[in-house]
């Protein structure tokens, strides 16, 4: 099935409402293209739920703090239709900016705190930009369902209060993170890595999972975490940690001591590739490991 492609905003709408009309559950996957088995997670989960499945391909300019991130950012648009088509996606929303943005537009989202810390902090903008789109998006397709990847779990999490506060009529569901073999997180921005700075991209799972297993052994104190965490960075010029920090899952303020489920989120720079990462460490993992085996 060769889903349709489609540009604007008045033909995408009078085709949903066709959908919806025919009784089907629509679901939505924004995504900003280039995708990959990540991406294919989240169709597959809307796939199930929902009979009329959207992906919207659109890069954001609002959201990118840095410009030349923006313009290097990849847009294989032909190939990400083949990838659509072959996995049952029945309609591509690939909007222009203008179709986006017109020239009059002047309104964007005001987040609260869930957005200063983590990514916050240190990409100013970025969350407002990300948070207006998806609002937007979720104004023109109006879905019973949209689908967000665990993986951008401070985004997942801004995008919940924003459904919240705005009363959008939406089911936010996430997804759980696709690694690649070595525990990589799959991702978009993993194409810019030259093959040794590929390698060099373990060291941020490695580093989360040492956090989630010292979690896991009974410590509770976070500072104790990260310090141990970070050790298995390795000392390395290209390699730059921007934060590593235990938050909690809900509202992404920072813990200092564990007693319940702590997210541990980690963001690292590889020469001039950002990447992010999270486990999410819970508590009946503590104490199943917590507990002496025999007992
Ligand atoms: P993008 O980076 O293309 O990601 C689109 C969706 O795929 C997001 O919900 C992201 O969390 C999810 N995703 C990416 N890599 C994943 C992985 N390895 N496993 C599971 N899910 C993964 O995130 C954006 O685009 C944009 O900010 C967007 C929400 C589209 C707004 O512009």
């Amino acid at each position: 099935m060769t889903p349709q492609v489609l540009t604007s905003i008045a033909p995408l709408r009078d085709r949903v409402a066709e959908a919806r009309r025919t009784g089907l559950a629509v679901g939505l996957v924004p995504t900003m293209g280039a995708l990959h088995a990540g991406h294919l997670r989240l169709i597959e989960q809307a796939r199930l739920e929902c009979g009329c499945v959207v992906v919207s391909i659109f890069v954001n300019p609002l959201q990118f703090d840095r410009k030349d991130d923006l313009d290097r950012y990849p847009r294989p648009l032909q190939a990400d239709v083949a990838v659509c088509a072959s996995s049952g996606v029945n309609i591509i929303f690939a909007p222009t900016v203008e179709e986006m943005y017109p020239e009059e537009a002047e309104c964007t989202v005001d987040l609260g705190p869930i957005a200063d810390h983590l990514c916050g902090r240190y990409r100013p903008g970025h969350f407002r930009g990300m948070a207006t789109v998806v609002l937007k998006l979720l104004q023109i397709v109006q879905p019973d369902r949209a689908y967000f990847g665990e993986k951008d779990a401070q985004q997942l999490a801004v995008i919940r209060h924003l459904a919240r506060d705005f009363n959008v009529p939406v089911s936010i569901e996430g997804v759980p993170t696709v690694r690649d073999t070595d525990g990589v997180a799959l991702s978009s921005r993993n194409q810019g890595l030259s093959p040794e700075e590929r390698v060099l991209a373990r060291s941020l799972y490695r580093a989360l999972s040492e956090a989630e297993r010292h979690i896991a052994a009974g410590e509770r104190d976070s500072q104790r975490v990260t310090e141990a965490a970070g050790l298995l960075l390795p000392q390395d010029d290209r390699l730059r940690l921007e934060y590593l920090e235990v938050v909690d899952p809900k509202n992404l303020q920072t813990v200092d001591r564990i007693e319940g489920p702590a997210l541990v989120a980690g963001a690292l720079w590889i020469g001039s590739t950002r990447l992010i990462d999270n486990l999410l460490c819970s508590p009946s993992a503590m104490s199943a490991v917590a507990t002496p085996s025999g007992n």
